[in-house]
């Protein structure tokens, strides 16, 4: 059974620092989100487009997982309801989820973020102290449950976690992860 490592935190917390260490360790596919928006968008961070650029990561992810390969989704995640849908999607397709939460406090974000944009420009995009601020008061924190693999809740009414992932990321099918079950019924797919 594949893993999933799910890396939480806000900007320069150590996510893709993280994500290397994955990456060499289990070893594991690292699907970083900044890298891909930064070469196709030249160094802008369009909304729209960045959200694409994360449903076709995670079609990706959940591909590869399915087929049996640790996979590392450094996104973010700032929300509990992204956390849950993809520990539900992929928990349906038998990978296992880790959500592992990089802390770091603001004045050490601070600092980390300004001598990131002097040292290495190419590899983030500009931040403002006044987008630090904002995004830390929306930003909401995994619980022990989640860190601990606990159980998903159930998805908004009316909803099922897969429809709102796919809602929530254009270009993520989550019938990936259980495509090709071929049997004497289903005739396969062209
Ligand atoms: N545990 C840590 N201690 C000190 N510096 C760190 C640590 N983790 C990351 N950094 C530094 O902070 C900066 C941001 O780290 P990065 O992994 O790119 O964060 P993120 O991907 O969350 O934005 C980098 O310059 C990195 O070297
Ligand atoms: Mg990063």
């Amino acid at each position: 059974m594949a893993t999933a490592f799910l890396l939480v935190g806000l900007p320069a917390a150590g996510k893709t620092s993280r994500a290397r260490v994955l990456e060499r360790e289990r070893p594991a596919l690292r699907l970083t989100t900044d890298a891909w928006v930064l070469r196709l968008f030249g160094g802008a961070n369009p909304a729209p487009e960045r959200d694409v650029v994360e449903g076709l990561l995670l079609t990706t992810g959940l591909r590869a997982a399915a087929l049996g390969v640790d996979v590392v989704l450094d996104f973010g995640f700032w929300s509990r309801d992204e956390r849950d849908a993809l520990r539900h999607v992929f928990g349906a397709a038998g990978v296992s989820c880790v959500v592992e939460h990089l802390v770091v406090e603001a004045d050490v974000q601070r600092g980390r973020v300004a001598r990131r944009w002097r040292e290495r420009p190419q590899d983030t995009f500009p931040i403002s102290d006044d987008e630090l601020v904002e995004w830390r008061a929306s930003f909401e924190a995994p619980d022990e449950s989640e860190l601990a693999g606990g159980p998903v809740p159930a998805p908004p009414a009316g909803q099922t976690w897969a429809d709102w992932a796919s809602g929530r990321w254009p270009g993520f099918d989550p019938t990936v992860g259980t495509f090709p079950r071929v049997t004497q019924d289903t005739p396969e797919r062209v």
